[in-house]
C-alpha cells in the first residue's frame, strides 16, 4: 500500500488540525498516512527518519514562527542530514504545509524553505494544483478552498482562537485535498516504478 508520512511540529495545535487533514485526504485516496509529530526539544528523529525512507511520500508541515519554520522542525531538518548524504528521499514525492496568524504573514517563505529542503534531499515537489479560491478584492469568504491562492504548498490562517474553530472550512478543505493530491501521485509513481522495472 501506498505510505504517506506527514512529519511536522505544532505549538499551539492549529498546524496539528491541518497536518490531520492532509491524513484524511491520503486516506480518501487509498493509501496510508503516518503522522509524526515533532516535540519541542526533540533531537532522537531515528524512528521519524526510518518511517521516512520507507515512505512514498513525505508532506512537511510547520506553523510560520517570525516568518519561517518553528525551531523544532528546524531541528528535524537538520536531523535529516543523516539521510542526505545516502541520498535515501532521492526521487520521493514531497509536499508541504504552514499555518500563521496573518494572511500573508511571511508564510511563504515557510514553504520555500521546505521545498528547497526537499530539494536539498533529491525529492521531487508537489504543489497545491489548484485555482485561487478568493481572487477578487470584494471576498473574505473562509469556506472556499485554497483561499489564500498559494501554489508551492497548502496556506491556512489561524486566528488568534483555539485550535478548535481556527483555521475554517476552506482551509481544512484544503488540506484534505493536498493529502489527496499527494497519495494519488504516489500511487501512481509507485506503479510507474513497477512497470519500469518489469520493463527493463
Ligand atoms: C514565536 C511565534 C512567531 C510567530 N510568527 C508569525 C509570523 O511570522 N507570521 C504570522 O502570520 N504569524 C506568526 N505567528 C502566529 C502563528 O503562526 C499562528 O499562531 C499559528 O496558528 C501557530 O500554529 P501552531 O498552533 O501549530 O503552533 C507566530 C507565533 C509564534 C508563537
Amino acid at each position: 500500500m501506498t505510505q504517506v508520512a506527514i512529519i511536522y511540529h505544532s505549538g499551539f495545535g492549529h498546524t496539528d488540525v491541518i497536518a490531520k487533514e492532509v491524513a484524511r485526504g491520503v486516506e480518501a485516496a487509498g493509501a496510508a498516512p503516518v503522522l509524526l509529530a515533532i516535540q519541542p526539544g526533540q533531537t532522537d528523529f531515528g524512528e521519524f527518519l526510518a518511517i521516512a525512507n520507507e515512505s512514498d511520500a513525505i508532506v512537511f508541515g510547520s506553523p510560520t514562527y517570525m516568518g519561517t519554520v518553528s525551531a523544532p522542525m528546524k531541528a528535524f531538518m537538520d536531523a535529516s542530514a543523516a539521510v542526505y548524504f545516502t541520498k535515501q528521499w532521492k526521487d520521493k514525492l514531497g509536499a508541504g504545509f504552514t499555518v500563521s496568524g496573518s494572511p500573508s504573514g511571511d508564510k511563504l517563505n515557510t514553504l520555500t524553505t521546505l521545498a528547497i529542503f526537499a530539494a536539498q534531499h533529491g525529492m521531487l515537489w508537489i504543489g497545491t494544483g489548484q485555482n485561487p479560491g478568493n481572487n477578487d478584492d470584494t471576498s473574505a469568504a473562509t469556506d472556499v478552498e485554497n483561499r489564500l491562492g498559494s501554489f508551492i504548498g497548502m496556506m491556512a490562517q489561524a486566528a488568534n482562537e483555539s485550535a478548535e474553530v481556527t483555521p475554517k472550512a476552506g482551509d481544512r478543505a484544503t488540506a484534505v485535498s493536498l493529502g489527496r493530491r499527494v497519495a494519488e501521485a504516489a500511487a501512481r509513481w509507485r506503479q510507474g516504478a513497477r512497470e519500469a522495472v518489469a520493463a527493463a
